[in-house]
C-alpha cells in the first residue's frame, strides 16, 4: 500500500521526510517523491524505483521548506513511473494520496471540459486539479480541500500543501488509514506508527471522514462538512527500537525471535493463574449476554483467517457454541445468515484491511454483535467494533505476518477459556490448567527457536524445489496452511496444504522424488491416521519432513526431515509451538533463494484497497 508522511513546524523537512517514508517502505511501494514549501512556491522530487534513488535526487538537487509532504506509492492507477509518483502538484497545490478514486474518470472528464491539462493516468491528479480549481476562485484552501473530498467516491488519505497558505498541511482520511503525530511545536502525519515514533509517540488517530488543518500554531480537526472535532491523543506503546531490525537480518526474522515476547505481552496481563481466570481489559459480556449468542462468526484474510480457522477448534472444543470462520472478501457479498443472536469476530493485525473493514460493516448493519481482534491501537477495526482485544505483538514490520499470528492464536486461546469458564464448561481447576499450559508458551517457543540452525540446514536442499504439500489434521490443518502461505509468499515456491485424510481424494498424485512433503505429526487422537498417511507418501518416494514432539520416535523410519517440538498434551498449544518451525523453514528458504523478505514482490503489509 502507499505510504504517506508530512510535517510542518521549525526544521527544513526534506530529509525528515525521507526517513520517516524509509519507515514505511514495508508496506511495499514502485516509486516515491516528496515536496515542500519554500518562499512562496511548491518544490519536489520524485522518481520511480526506492528511496535511494529519491534521497540521490534530493542531494543532488537539495529542496528546502520547513513544511512538506512525501509518498510511496504502490501503483493502482497508471504505471510506475516518474510521472505518476507523488506528490501530484497544480498550480499552487501539492497532494500525495493513498486509496483509490472510484469516479475519478467522470471527475477528470469534467475539469477536462473547462480546461484542465492532465500530466499522469492517476486518479490522484484529479484531487489536485480540482483543488487547484476552487483556489482559482478564490476559495481559501480549507474550503477548496472541503469542495473537492465531497466530490470524490472511493478511499483516499491525503495530504495537502498550498504555497498561497504555507502555514497550513491538510490531512483527510477516508477509508485509508492516516495518523497524527504530535511533536512539540511541530507536527507530523503518517499512514502508520513506525513513521511517527522517533519523533513523538503522542498521537491521534483519525477517523473516517476527518480533515486535520495543521498549522505553527496547532491541529484543527473536522468532518468533511466543516464541523470542528473533538481529539484525543493517545501515547504509543513503542519505541523506535521497537520498529527498527535491532540487528536481525530482517524484520521478519526478528519478528519471529520476538515471539516469546509478544506472547507473554498478550497474556501475562489478562491471565489470574490462582483463580482460574480471565481478564480483557477492553472486552467482558455477561453470562446473560454470552448466553444469547447462538453461533459465532469469525471473519479475516489471509494469515488472520487461518488464525480464525483455529479459533474455531479452540471455540467449540471448549464452549460448545457453533463457530463459522470465513475469508473478508467472501463473506462481505455472501449476504450471510447473521443477526444480533450472533457473535461477529474480525481479526486483522493493522486492522485496516478493506475485506475484513468490509465485512464488520455487513455484520454490524445485520446487527451482529461485534468484536475485533487487531494488533494496531487506535486503528479503523479497533475504533469500529463493539469491542476490542488488542494482541500486544508490537509493530509487525515484515509482510509475513509471525508474531501477529501466534498472538491472535493467543488471545482466542484466551477467549475460549474465558467463554467456557462464563458458561461453566470448564471447572476452575481445568480453566488453571489451561493457562498454565498458555503461559509456557513463551519459554517452550524459545526451547524450539534454539534449534533454528538445524532449521537452517534444510534450506539448501529444499530451496530448489518447485512445489511443496503441507499436510495436517484437525487443529493442524489450519497450521499447515499457515505454513504453506508462509513459503509461497517469501520464497515464492508454490506451496498448497491440505487435511491429510484428504490426500487420496487427489493431491496424492502430486507425489513424487520432487515433492517435499511437510506433515505436521504431533500425538493425539489423529496421529496414527498421520503415520499411514505418511506411509503412503513415502511408498511414492515423496520426501518427508515431518514435525512432531519430542518422544515420537517411530516417525524416524518414515521422515527423511525431523524437527521436534516440546511434548505437550494440549492440542492448542501445539497449533501454536508447531507454528515456529514452519515460519523458520520458510524464512532461510526464502533467505537462501535471495528473495525480498520483507517486502515479497507484488504484496503489501496492509491490503486497503479491494
Ligand atoms: C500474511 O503473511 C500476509 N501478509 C497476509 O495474508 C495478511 O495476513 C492478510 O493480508 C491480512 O492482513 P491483516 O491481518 O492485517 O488483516
Amino acid at each position: 500500500m502507499c505510504g504517506i508522511v508530512g510535517y510542518i513546524g521549525f526544521q527544513d523537512c526534506s530529509f525528515l521526510l525521507l526517513d520517516a517514508l524509509k519507515r514505511l517502505e514495508y508496506r511495499g511501494y514502485d516509486s516515491a517523491g516528496i515536496a515542500v514549501i519554500k518562499g512562496g512556491a511548491i518544490e519536489y522530487r520524485r522518481c520511480q524505483g526506492k528511496l535511494y534513488q529519491l534521497e540521490a535526487l534530493l542531494r543532488e538537487r537539495p529542496v528546502k521548506g520547513n513544511v512538506g509532504i512525501g509518498h510511496t506509492r504502490w501503483a493502482t492507477h497508471g504505471a510506475p513511473s516518474e510521472i505518476n509518483a507523488h506528490p501530484h502538484v497544480v498550480g499552487p497545490v501539492a497532494i500525495v494520496h493513498n486509496g483509490i478514486i472510484e469516479n475519478y474518470l467522470d471527475l477528470k472528464e469534467e475539469l477536462q471540459q473547462q480546461g484542465a491539462k492532465f500530466s499522469s493516468q492517476t486518479d490522484t491528479e484529479v484531487i489536485a486539479q480540482l483543488i487547484a480549481y476552487f483556489l482559482q476562485e478564490g476559495i481559501f484552501l480549507e474550503e477548496a480541500v472541503r469542495k473537492t473530498i465531497n466530490k470524490l467516491e472511493g478511499s483516499f488519505a491525503l495530504a495537502i500543501l498550498c504555497a498561497q497558505e504555507p502555514n497550513r498541511l491538510i490531512a483527510v482520511r477516508k477509508e485509508s488509514p492516516l495518523i497524527i503525530g504530535l511533536g512539540e511545536g511541530e507536527y507530523l502525519i503518517a499512514s502508520d506508527a513506525p513513521a511517527l515514533l522517533p519523533y513523538t509517540k503522542k498521537v491521534v488517530f483519525m477517523n473516517d471522514g476527518e480533515m486535520a488543518i495543521l498549522s505553527s500554531e496547532g491541529i484543527e480537526l473536522k468532518s468533511f462538512s466543516g464541523q470542528p472535532l473533538s481529539f484525543q491523543p493517545v501515547v504509543l506503546p513503542w519505541t523506535p527500537l521497537m520498529a527498527e531490525k535491532a540487528g536481525y537480518k530482517h524484520f521478519m526474522q526478528k519478528e519471529i525471535f520476538e515471539q516469546p515476547r509478544a506472547i507473554a505481552d498478550t497474556v501475562r496481563s489478562r491471565v489470574d493463574l490462582e483463580r482460574g481466570k480471565v481478564f480483557f481489559e477492553e472486552f467482558c459480556l455477561s453470562l446473560e449476554e454470552l448466553k444469547e449468542i447462538e453461533k459465532i462468526w469469525i471473519v479475516a484474510c489471509g494469515t488472520s483467517w487461518h488464525a480464525g480457522l483455529v479459533g474455531k477448534y479452540m471455540l467449540e472444543k471448549l464452549c460448545r457454541i457453533p463457530v463459522e470462520v470465513d475469508l473478508g472478501s467472501e463473506f462481505r457479498y455472501r449476504d450471510p445468515i447473521i443477526n444480533e443472536k450472533m457473535l461477529l469476530i474480525l481479526i486483522s493485525q493493522s486492522g485496516e484491511t478493506a475485506d475484513t473493514l468490509a465485512a464488520l460493516k455487513e455484520g454490524k448493519a445485520k446487527g451482529a454483535k461485534t468484536l475485533g481482534i487487531c494488533n494496531v491501537l487506535g486503528s479503523t477495526l479497533a475504533r469500529e467494533c463493539d469491542h476490542v482485544i488488542y494482541t500486544h505483538a508490537g509493530p509487525e514490520i515484515g509482510v509475513a505476518s509471525t508474531k501477529a499470528f501466534t498472538t491472535q492464536l493467543s488471545v482466542l486461546y484466551l477467549l475460549a477459556v474465558y467463554f467456557a469458564s462464563l458458561l461453566g464448561k470448564l471447572t476452575t481447576e481445568e480453566c488453571k490448567a489451561y493457562l498454565s499450559d498458555l503461559l509456557k508458551s513463551p519459554g517452550l517457543i524459545d526451547n524450539i527457536l534454539k534449534q533454528s540452525e538445524e532449521i537452517e540446514r534444510l534450506a539448501p536442499e529444499y530451496s530448489k524445489a518447485e512445489d511443496f504439500l503441507y499436510l495436517g489434521r484437525d487443529i493442524y490443518f489450519p497450521i499447515a496452511l499457515e505454513g504453506a502461505l508462509k513459503l509461497k509468499e517469501i520464497s515464492y515456491i508454490h506451496a498448497e496444504a491440505y487435511a491429510a485424510g484428504e490426500m487420496k481424494h487427489g493431491p496424492i498424485a502430486l507425489i513424487d522424488e520432487n515433492m517435499p512433503v511437510v506433515v505436521l505429526a504431533p500425538q493425539g487422537k489423529t496421529y496414527p491416521k498421520v503415520l499411514s498417511n505418511m506411509e503412503e507418501v513415502r511408498s511414492r518416494k515423496g520426501k518427508i519432513i515431518a514435525l512432531t514432539e519430542l518422544g515420537c520416535e517411530k516417525i524416524s523410519e518414515k521422515a527423511r526431515d525431523i524437527i521436534y517440538i516440546p511434548s505437550t498434551s494440549n492440542p492448542f498449544l501445539k497449533a501454536i509451538l508447531l507454528t515456529i518451525p514452519l515460519q523458520l523453514l520458510a524464512y532461510y528458504i526464502a533467505v537462501f533463494r535471495g528473495t525480498d523478505v520483507d517486502q515479497p514482490r507484488n504484496l503489501a503489509k496492509s491490503v486497503t484497497v479491494e
